[in-house]
């Protein structure tokens, strides 16, 4: 079976939003960033909307709203860094959906956001240490994204390259014969 819709997780600069949007174009679905819908929505950017309303209170609507894309086939959700840390999430998801773990180094992290827009659309690298955040945040959270189905390097690739590997695990089944192992299924 060919999956109905494909969730992207993975820690910041991983590439979830590039390589989402790479993926959804080359099968002509739709692309949906889950930060962006929520800056749209909230009509703040995720760094504002940190400061004035906190984590917790972001975690909320990231968690509300994730339905409301999910349910749609034919669509590439990207999700932000943290939305594995909201509980229930994998677990909610419809049936027919392949999630994807983009892999990244802490210190391809580091490089990543310290060029371009970097730190400054992170609030939770902001502090005086991003390095060691970055250390801490992903040993707390690789547990989380490993529950992904199929788990992707990003370490000195293109997004490009990403999202054609991704195709590929697509159209070769090979990420329902590992879900199907996980969950016991033989
Ligand atoms: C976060 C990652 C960000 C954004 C928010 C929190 C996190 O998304 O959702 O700043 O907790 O890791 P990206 O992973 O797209 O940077």
């Amino acid at each position: 079976m060919f999956p109905e819709r494909v969730v992207l997780v993975g820690f910041m600069g991983s590439g979830k939003t590039r390589v989402g949007r790479e993926l959804a174009n080359r099968l002509g679905w739709r692309h949906v960033d889950l930060d962006r819908e929520i800056e749209v929505r909230e009509g703040v950017t995720i760094p504002e909307y940190f400061e004035r309303h906190g984590e917790t209170a972001f975690r909320a609507i990231e968690a509300e709203i994730t339905p409301l894309f999910t349910a749609a086939s034919h669509t590439v959700i990207s999700t932000g860094g943290g939305w594995v840390t909201n509980p229930g999430m994998f677990e909610a998801l419809p049936s027919g959906t392949l999630t994807v773990f983009l892999r990244v180094a802490p210190e391809e992290v580091l490089r990543r956001v310290s060029v371009g827009p970097g730190r400054s659309t992170r609030p939770l690298l902001a502090g005086p240490d991003p390095a060691a955040k970055i250390v801490e945040l992903m040993a707390a959270r690789d547990p989380l994204y490993s529950r992904a189905m199929l788990a992707v390097e990003t370490d000195r690739r293109s997004p490009r390259d990403v999202a054609e590997e991704i195709c590929r695990n697509m159209q070769g089944g090979e990420w329902q014969t590992k879900h199907d192992v996980d969950s016991g299924i033989e």
